[in-house]
């Protein structure tokens, strides 16, 4: 299996494609993988179905775009792989990962590149995820809008995300990340702006008075949301998402309580953000 392979097919003229023509359970050469990386920068999520991984397969597919992240507080891993978190919910649960537009651990110095979602078991029907291109959201704002906010940088927060969150997880003496990244970013493989400010992690614009930032990011967070900017992706048992952090937000559905969603999740090392004009 290599680059020739593969078949990429939009889902929206913004957001997403689907690729076939490959096992991710095998390992890749080095233009599959450049191919993949250059396709993840344009499209910003891409889409496989029908594939299966054993925990080792999917560390070693997120091996081959980088370090591989573990969690500052994700309590639910896979036994014997710390970086293999497992994505849970049930009957018991009371809210889901990501429940809101963000983009992944943004509190962290260096946020994720990309994360690699397997599903292994969804609800009859729901529990869909929805992407969002935050180039497209950045190049649809105006000129002068866009002139603002190049030069502002935004504090993102871990603390009011995961303290307290999950049972079982000792707090005493127990910190989270918080950094602060330019509001916009420039994307290291597409060299595109986007951008990077989102509902869970962010807290304010540092160089604003409260009011205004609080302001400014209600806008942000409001325009970010537009229905043209997204594609929303349903899931089967065997269907991969990988998404890439830098120039995508999402925002996972819990519209299947009390069925179950079950499914494995790694997560990729990224860069400190950096704008470029
Ligand atoms: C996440 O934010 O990683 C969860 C995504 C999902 O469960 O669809």
């Amino acid at each position: 299996m290599t680059a020739e392979t593969l078949e990429f097919t939009k889902v929206t003229p913004y957001c997403g494609a689907e690729v076939r023509g490959i096992d991710l359970s095998q390992p890749l050469d080095a233009r599959t993988v450049e191919t993949l990386q250059t396709a993840l920068a344009e499209h910003c999520v891409l889409f496989f179905r029908g594939q299966e991984m054993t925990p080792a397969q999917h560390k070693a597919l997120g091996g081959h775009f980088g370090e591989l992240h573990i969690h500052p507080a994700w309590p639910r891993v896979v036994e014997g792989h710390p970086e293999v978190m497992e994505i849970f919910t049930d009957e018991n649960s009371k809210g889901i990962a990501g429940e809101d537009w963000h983009s992944d651990v943004s509190c962290d110095a260096e946020p994720p590149l990309g994360t690699i979602l397997q599903m292994i078991e969804v609800p009859p029907v729901g529990g869909d995820t929805l992407f969002a291109s935050m180039y497209a959201a950045f190049e649809s704002l105006s000129e002068p809008m866009q002139r603002f906010l190049q030069g502002l940088t935004a504090e993102h927060d871990g603390e009011h995300v995961y303290s307290g969150r999950y049972q079982g997880v000792n707090e005493e003496r127990r910190t989270y990340p918080r950094s602060e990244h330019p509001v916009v970013r420039t994307h290291p493989v597409s060299g595109r702006h986007a951008l990077f400010v989102n509902r869970i992690f962010t807290t304010r614009i540092v160089e604003l008075e409260k009011h205004e930032s609080d302001g400014v990011l209600r806008m942000l967070y409001e325009h970010i949301e537009r229905p043209e900017f997204q594609c929303r992706f349903q899931w089967q048992p065997g269907s991969v998402a990988f998404w890439d952090n830098r120039c995508a937000q999402h925002h996972a559905m819990w519209d299947y309580h009390p069925n179950r969603r079950r499914g494995l999740r790694v997560t990729i090392q990224g860069d400190a953000p950096v704008y470029r004009p």
